[in-house]
């Protein structure tokens, strides 16, 4: 059983490159061993994360990720069963969202800057799906 769950965090540390880039090493290093897949979204002080795979690998690493002191107001935007992924494709790609073309944020949020913490889950996920359309996703590297 595939399931999908959307969350967004406050980063506890500023979001230099070498915290981002730590962060997908370890997503590189473990993810396709779980057959976790997803997406990591960063900017500001903010993370925005989907992550993707069973049920049961997907709570376990999302309870280790909850934990991680680099972060702190974790909150579940969507947690749903899906039939496929859409992020199949990255073990964990990354969006810098300060790179995005704000014409394409505006689409789904009130600010030029998206606010996970006061959107609808859907609408965030809405412009995840948009990223994954106009291939703003890196797979490696920051
Ligand atoms: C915002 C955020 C996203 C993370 N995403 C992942 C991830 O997708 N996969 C992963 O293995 N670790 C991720 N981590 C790191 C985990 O919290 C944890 O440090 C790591 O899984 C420990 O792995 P290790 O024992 O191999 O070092 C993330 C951490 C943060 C702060």
């Amino acid at each position: 059983m595939l399931i999908r769950c959307l969350y967004a965090s406050r980063a506890s540390v500023p979001l230099h490159a070498t915290v981002v880039g730590d962060i997908l090493v370890q997503s590189h290093k473990n993810n396709p061993r779980l057959g976790v897949t997803g997406l990591l979204c960063y900017y500001n002080d903010v993370f925005m994360q989907v992550l993707e795979g069973g049920r049961d690998e997907v709570c376990e690493l999302f309870n280790a990720i909850v934990r991680d002191s680099r972060h702190n107001n974790v909150r579940i935007l969507v947690f749903e069963e899906i039939s496929e992924r859409r992020f199949g494709n990255w073990s964990m790609g990354q969006v810098n969202i300060a790179k995005v073309n704000p014409g394409l944020l505006l689409k789904y949020s009130e600010k030029p800057v998206p606010d996970p913490f006061g959107s609808s889950g859907h609408a965030m996920m809405a412009l995840l799906n948009e990223l994954v359309a106009t291939a703003s996703i890196v797979n490696r590297g920051v």
